[in-house]
């Protein structure tokens, strides 16, 4: 090698270093799904704790064969695909490493990019453990034939795009709030930020649609008003009546909630107590 061909070289490895850490697959190893009745029942918990039914199995249908439409923010509709383990029209024949790339990383078994209409960038916080009990419990339903049109966007959207967004995400998006080490309050925070994605609508995004964790609750698009703790607490909410909230859907001013939350509650309201006091304990923090 020539001295003059050696910056060359080293800019080719830099740009395929680059290219790596843009669309290189993550590598998640490969672990077994369980197959026992403890795993397969801890992941249907998981499955309504995440909410997945509220897309997957939308009202009027009976398995998790999706359907659900979702307005992209860029124009055009998301068409939920069917998850049940269909080898056709489903997932059929997912490994634990399909599944953990999925849920933690928006990336599809072939390497491809899913669009953040799946909400992977808040399940990427859950634990490997629960995502294969998760895995454990899809796998687990009865498949159904079903195959879900293509998603019905403006050609210019492309997945690739996502490869690039995911970054700017990782650097912009930032922390949640810290939050104290008491076990309850801790577990909310997981139930909240890891499975029942409630930023997805109520924490705000940047121009770029990335999400201010910074600003957590603190009102988006969708629904304006703030669900941080004091300000549900000047509007006379307490613990025991975000409990109730999460059971009913009923708020301390006598009025239900309606529209997509009303498919909140749908899931929150099927979570054992223990975690509704812990979703109560981490979102009304310093308010009895
Ligand atoms: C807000 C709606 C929404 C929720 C909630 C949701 N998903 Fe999805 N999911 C989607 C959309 C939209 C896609 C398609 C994404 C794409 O095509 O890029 C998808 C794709 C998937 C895929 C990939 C399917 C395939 O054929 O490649 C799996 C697996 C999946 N979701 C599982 C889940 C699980 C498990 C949960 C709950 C933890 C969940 N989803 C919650 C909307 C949702
Ligand atoms: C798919 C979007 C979406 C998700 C996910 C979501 N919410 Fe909501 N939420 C809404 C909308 C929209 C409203 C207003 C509904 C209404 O007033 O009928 C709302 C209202 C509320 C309110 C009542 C605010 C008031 O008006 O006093 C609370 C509290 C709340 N949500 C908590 C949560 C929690 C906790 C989670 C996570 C478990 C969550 N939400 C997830 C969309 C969402």
């Amino acid at each position: 090698m020539n001295k003059k061909s050696l910056p060359l070289v080293i800019v080719a490895v830099i740009l395929l270093g680059l290219l790596y850490w843009v669309f290189g697959v993550p590598s998640v190893g490969n672990p077994d799904i369980p197959t026992d009745a403890a795993s397969i029942a801890r992941g249907a918990y998981i499955y309504n704790a995440g909410g997945c039914g509220a897309c997957h199995q939308p009202e009027g249908t009976e398995a998790a064969v999706g359907g659900y439409e979702i307005e992209s923010p860029m124009g055009g509709t998301f068409i939920v695909p069917n998850i049940t383990p269909d080898d056709e029209t489903g997932i059929g024949g997912w490994t634990g490493r399909d599944f953990l790339l999925a849920l933690k990383h928006g990336r599809s078994p072939g390497g491809g990019f899913y669009w953040p209409a799946f909400p992977y960038r808040t399940y990427m916080d859950m634990t490997d453990e629960d995502v294969l009990d998760l895995a454990a419990y899809v796998m687990s339903m009865e498949p159904v034939r079903m195959q879900q049109p293509d998603h019905d966007i403006p050609a210019w959207q492309m997945r690739i795009g996502m490869a690039g967004w995911n970054i700017l995400a990782d650097f912009l998006e930032g922390p949640y709030p810290e939050i104290s080490d008491d076990p309850q309050v801790q577990r909310g925070a997981y139930l909240a930020r890891a499975l029942g994605h409630c930023s997805e609508c109520h924490t705000p995004r940047s121009g770029l649609m990335v999400m201010q964790k910074n600003l957590e609750f603190e009102g988006s698009e969708i629904i304006k008003y703030a669900i941080t703790p004091d300000n549900l607490a000047s509007d006379e909410w307490n613990q025991d009546g975000m409990v109730y909230f999460l059971q009913s859907g009923e708020k301390p001013n006598f009025d239900y909630v309606g529209g997509e939350m009303a498919d909140v509650i749908d899931h929150t309201s099927k979570l054992d107590l223990e975690d509704q006091l812990a979703y109560a304990a981490f979102l009304m923090r310093g308010h009895e």
